[in-house]
């Protein structure tokens, strides 16, 4: 039996990385499984910057099925560079997939939600939603206020058995990241981003999916309107390098 047995769920974002790991483990845990992703190989094509498209997705799903328990909300872009350079239209393009895409999706979702008084939504933010980091501007404001959206949802929404939450991945490895740490030049950022993970790696979609599958389940029902921090003790704090005075290593 599996935790997420006779449930329905909506991935975002799974066509790829965490998405399509979250896709992956939701059914393995018994979950029905709907992708939505503005690429191929799911099963609904969509930009989540497009209400209609999402709005009739998610009345796709619940007419199909029957119903919707939880979403899984991945999909996003990386993208910024410090403010001076930044044109408006890379300020947008960011802004709207990240933060407005996140709205739009958690929106329609709560529509459905609300018809059954339940359900459980998760949206991926980033650790760069807490932090800044060089250049982030677009990114990490995005970032920051899918957190707050996560945590104004969850206030307005506990008493109708909704739970909203957020998860807040360190540099995990999928082709967003690996496409920004494998340009060249960044050489510096990619070696110093992988050192300040404490565990000497990045992480893996699946254990990305993996928090999602619990906070998507029962074994969170006492959880709403937190950003879970998945990141290799990034944030944990500075490492000044006292392991081996210390008998460490
Ligand atoms: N990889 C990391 O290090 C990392 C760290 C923290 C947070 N995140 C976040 O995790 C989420 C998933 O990223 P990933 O690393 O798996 O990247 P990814 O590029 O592998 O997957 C992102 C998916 O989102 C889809 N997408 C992009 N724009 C879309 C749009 N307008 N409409 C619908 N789908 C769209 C892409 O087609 C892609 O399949 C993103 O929100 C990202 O910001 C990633």
């Amino acid at each position: 039996m599996g935790r997420l047995d006779n449930t329905v769920a909506v991935v975002t974002g799974g066509a790829s990385g965490i998405g399509a790991a979250t896709a992956v483990r939701l059914a393995e845990e018994g979950a029905t499984v709907a992708t939505m992703d503005i690429t191929g190989g799911v099963d609904y094509n969509l930009d989540v910057r497009d209400e209609a498209a999402v709005k009739d997705a998610f009345a796709d799903v619940v007419a199909r099925h029957g119903r919707l328990d939880s979403v899984v909300h991945c999909a996003g872009v990386a993208g910024g560079g410090p403010v001076h350079l930044v044109d408006e239209s890379e300020w947008d393009r960011v802004v709207d997939i990240n933060l407005k895409g996140t709205f739009l999706v958690d929106k329609h979702a709560a529509i459905h939600m609300l018809e059954a008084d339940r359900g459980s939504i998760v949206n991926i933010a980033s650790i760069e939603g807490i932090e800044g980091t060089e250049g982030g501007s677009a990114y990490n404001a995005s970032k920051g206020g899918v957190i707050m959206l996560t945590k104004c949802m969850a206030i307005d929404y506990a008493h109708r058995g909704i739970r909203v939450n957020a998860i807040c991945p360190g540099g995990i490895d999928t082709p967003l990241l690996m496409d920004i740490i494998g340009s060249p030049g960044v050489e510096i950022y990619r070696d110093k981003m992988h050192d300040r993970h404490l565990m000497n790696r990045f992480g893996q979609p699946s254990e990305i999916a993996a928090a999602a599958a619990f906070l998507v389940s029962d074994d969170a029902s006492f959880m709403t309107g937190q950003a879970m921090v998945v990141d290799g003790g990034f944030t944990a704090g500075f490492r000044a390098g006292l392991l081996q005075q210390m008998g460490l290593v």
